[in-house]
């Protein structure tokens, strides 16, 4: 055969190749019939209803005093711990030794053995998970990697990712829906710091 009859059939053969491909389909997770079946209108408004039930307010949303006690400011929601507020005024040496636990009235700052952990921006503003993919996402949760970036450093307590990680792949892509539309708040929460007793 000659030498350009034969790439001819080569091309043809790949170009037949690349025809007989399935044609690629996105099924989006979970799918409208799941959601609806569940009684949801949207995959956002699943997400909603598990970041309520998953308290994930608690701990990543300052707080405002009300006469039922600390309730998640709704200016302010999951916005994590404010970069603003002073670090709680407790002797850690003390906690740490112990292996007490102490928080500050909004839940958002920790005290531990692990040294002091502050909750996460979860806005969709930049310096939450604006820039988020849902990989990233995905990684976070059931990996319990910070950012969820592959070469991350693990999360720290009392971030509850152990047990959130169980959560179905169509339940993770919902609150990452949810999370998404949540307004925008601008607050570098702080670095986490290392034990008192490990630093002296
Ligand atoms: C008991 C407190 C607590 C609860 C409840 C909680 N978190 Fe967290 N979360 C934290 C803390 C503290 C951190 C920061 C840990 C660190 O810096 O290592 C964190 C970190 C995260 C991170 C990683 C952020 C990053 O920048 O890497 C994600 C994502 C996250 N939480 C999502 C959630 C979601 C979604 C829920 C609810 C389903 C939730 N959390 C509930 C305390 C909590």
């Amino acid at each position: 055969m000659h030498a350009s009859s034969l790439l001819f059939s080569i091309a043809a053969l790949v170009v037949a190749g690349c025809q007989m491909q399935p044609k690629e389909t996105v099924v989006e997770s979970p799918t409208k019939e799941k959601y609806e079946l569940l009684g949801y209108e949207s995959k956002v408004a699943w997400g909603e209803h598990l970041v309520t039930i998953g308290v994930c307010d608690d701990c990543h949303s300052p707080k405002i005093m009300t006469e039922n006690g600390p309730e998640p400011d709704p200016s302010l929601r999951l916005s994590g711990h404010p970069a603003s507020m002073e670090p709680a005024n407790l002797d850690r040496k003390v906690i740490e030794q112990n292996g007490y636990g102490a928080c500050n009235p909004h839940l958002t700052s920790w005290i531990g053995p692990w040294g002091i952990s502050y909750a996460a921006n979860l806005t969709s503003d930049p310096t939450g998970i604006g820039n988020w993919t849902e990989e990233n996402f995905f990684r976070a949760i059931r990996e319990g990697k910070f950012k969820g970036l592959e070469n991350g450093r693990m999360l720290l307590p009392p971030m509850p990712w152990p047990n959130y990680r169980y959560m179905t792949d169509d339940e993770l892509s919902a609150i990452f829906a949810f999370l998404k539309t949540v307004p925008p708040v601008k607050n570098v929460v702080p670095n986490p710091q290392p034990p008192v007793s490990a630093v002296m």
